[in-house]
C-alpha cells in the first residue's frame, strides 16, 4: 500500500488548514480551529519529532502524530490522526497509525501509547481496534484546552510486540 510518513515541512500549511479548518473533519474534536491557531500549530509541527505528513501515492492525504503527555501520573505518548475526506475509507489512517507506532517504538521515549477518541467517533475507535490497541474504558479528557468531555481511553504497549509478530 502506498502510505508513507514524511516529515512536516513549511509547504504543509494548506494540508493542516484543510484538516483542522473544516468543521466536518473537526466534528469530534470541538469544531474547526481558528485560522491563527492553525498557523501557530503548523509552525510547531515543522521539524517536530513524532509529527508526520501522511502521503498516499506521494499525494498529501493527512496527518499522524505522537507527543509526550502526562496521564494519570505517568508520562505517556498520546497519538492522533486525521485523513482528508477524499482519502478516507481506504485504510490510510490505520496504516499511517501502524507506521507511527513503529516510529514511536524506535525512540527512547515512553512505552505506553494512548489514544483518546470520543466514544461517538466510529472510524477513530475502529482504527484503535484494528491497530491492536486495548480498550481501557471511558474517561474525562481535556480537548481542546479547557474543555472536558468523555473520551475512550485506548492503550498500546510499545514494549510488548512489534509489527508482524
Ligand atoms: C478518523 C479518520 C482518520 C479515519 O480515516 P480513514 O483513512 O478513513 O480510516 P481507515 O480507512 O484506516 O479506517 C476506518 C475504519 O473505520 C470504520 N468505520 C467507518 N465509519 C465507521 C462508523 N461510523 N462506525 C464504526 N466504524 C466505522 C471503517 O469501516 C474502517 O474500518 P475497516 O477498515 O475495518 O472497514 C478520519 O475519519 C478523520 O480524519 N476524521 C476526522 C479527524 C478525527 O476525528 N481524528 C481522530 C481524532 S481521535
Amino acid at each position: 500500500m502506498g502510505v508513507r510518513l514524511e516529515p512536516w515541512t513549511e509547504d504543509d500549511l494548506p494540508l493542516v488548514q484543510a484538516l483542522l479548518g473544516d468543521p466536518v473533519m473537526m466534528e469530534h474534536l470541538g469544531g474547526s480551529e481558528a485560522p491563527e491557531k492553525i498557523v501557530e500549530r503548523h509552525g510547531r509541527y515543522i521539524g517536530a519529532p513524532g509529527v508526520f505528513k501522511v502521503t498516499f501515492e506521494v499525494v498529501p492525504a493527512g496527518w499522524v502524530g505522537y507527543w509526550e503527555h502526562d496521564w494519570q501520573g505517568e508520562r505517556i505518548y498520546e497519538i492522533g490522526w486525521s485523513v482528508l475526506p477524499a482519502f478516507q475509507g481506504r485504510g490510510i489512517a490505520a496504516e499511517a497509525t501502524r507506521l507511527a507506532l513503529e516510529a514511536a517504538r524506535a525512540t527512547d521515549g515512553p512505552r505506553a501509547v494512548h489514544a483518546f477518541p470520543t466514544p461517538d467517533n466510529g472510524p477513530s475507535n475502529a482504527i484503535c481496534r484494528k491497530c491492536g490497541f486495548t480498550f481501557l474504558g471511558e474517561v474525562e479528557f481535556e480537548f481542546p484546552k479547557g474543555v472536558f468531555g468523555p473520551s475512550n481511553d485506548w492503550y498500546y504497549d510499545l514494549s510488548a510486540r512489534s509489527r508482524g509478530e
